[in-house]
């Protein structure tokens, strides 16, 4: 196993089913020490594993790449999901690579442009709802069942399956087991799968820890952070999420129980970041670190920063946040953000001018 490049087939003994894979070459992300951020919040090892840095742009091609080649096992004429964007843009890139139809539905004007522009160009066929994540995947949960196409939201347990090579890399690339895993949560599917991972290795003796698994949510959009910090049996859905990380604009998560089971089984930790938290943590992983992400994917670093700043991690953890969907996904939210580019007259004085120099 040693001896096979860093990729999700390269566990394959340990994914559920051993088939000829649709594959786009997913995985072997890098993992990058946060130096400078880290010094700026106190933690010396905080790194940030880049899952936008997968063939559309984020985790989600770990988990396609499974559903699709299941889908193909099995079969199946059309598969379909519901999404906030880059579980549509990774089915469309993957159902065109199996060569097979696909559906997807989007809550309309909620997803971000690159999203919408992969799943377009990938040839699905893209549907907008008036109405947000949560009711498009009730419905494209009824329109599977009703017309036999596979689903490939993070209901379908193999996408979990392939989610879960995440924490394997982390260990593999580390070296050892950190004592922390920190990761947005959306529909929880994600936490869900690294932990389920992390316990196979436990249950095999690869490992004798599991990291404390820590979600963390956008602040307009926090049922699992609500269910965790007050000690609830299970998430309370919320009817209406908001978030300048749409990615995570999630009221119901389908995998919230999961997810309350991987915090409270790992002594972690859930937390709320607000929009400006996440934009400025956005900003922060690009310009100290070079490492552009997507808003949902600044979370994660963002809620470790305010974890710090409240007292709840020890300064000599070793943390790693996993930063989900890469910086292109997301360019409005991107170029808000910054001032436009100086317009100049074709001329060397006019530059120097521009440029202060
Ligand atoms: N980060 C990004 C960039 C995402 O796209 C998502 C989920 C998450 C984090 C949260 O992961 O749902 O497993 O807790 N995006 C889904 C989608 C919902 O449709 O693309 P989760």
């Amino acid at each position: 196993l040693l001896s096979r490049p860093l990729s999700v087939w390269r566990y394959r003994e340990l994914l559920p089913v051993d088939i000829p894979p649709v594959t786009l070459q997913e995985g072997g992300t890098p993992l990058y020490h946060l130096k400078r951020i880290g010094e700026e919040i106190g933690l010396k090892n905080l790194y940030a594993k880049h899952e936008g840095m997968n063939p559309t742009g984020s985790f989600k091609d770990r988990g396609m790449t499974l559903g699709v080649s299941m889908a193909i096992q099995l079969n199946m004429k059309m598969v379909a999901c519901a999404s906030t964007g880059n579980t549509s843009a990774s089915l469309a890139a993957y159902a065109a690579r199996a060569g097979i139809p696909s559906v997807v539905l989007l809550p309309a004007g909620k997803v971000a442009i690159g999203k919408v522009a992969q799943a377009l160009m990938h040839g699905a066929r893209v549907i907008s709802i008036n109405g947000n994540f949560d009711r498009a995947l009730e419905m494209v949960h009824e329109l599977c069942i009703s017309h036999g196409i596979y689903l490939l939201n993070s209901v379908n347990p193999y996408r979990l399956e392939g989610q879960k090579t995440i924490g394997y890399e982390v260990i593999d690339q580390l070296g050892y087991v950190p004592d922390r895993i920190v990761l947005p949560v959306g529909n929880a599917g994600n936490i869900s799968a690294v932990y389920k991972g992390l316990t196979e290795w436990l249950d095999l003796g690869w490992i004798d820890t599991i990291p404390k698994m820590t979600g963390i949510q956008a602040a307009g959009s926090a049922p699992v952070v609500r269910a965790i910090q007050g000690d609830l049996p299970s998430v309370v859905p919320d009817a209406s999420p908001e978030t300048v990380a749409t990615a995570i604009r999630i009221g119901a998560p389908v995998n919230g129980e999961k997810a309350l089971i991987a915090i409270r089984k790992t002594g972690g930790i859930a937390e709320s970041v607000t929009d400006e938290e996440i934009l400025s943590m956005q900003r922060d992983l690009a310009r100290l670190e070079g490492i552009g992400v997507e808003p949902a994917s600044a979370a994660s670093v963002a809620g470790i920063k305010k974890l710090q700043e409240i007292g709840m991690i020890d300064s000599d953890e070793e943390i790693v946040c996993v930063v989900t969907g890469h910086l292109l996904k997301d360019p409005q939210t991107v170029i808000a953000q910054c001032s436009p580019p100086i317009e100049i007259d074709a001329t060397l004085p006019a530059l120097l001018s521009a440029l202060q120099l």
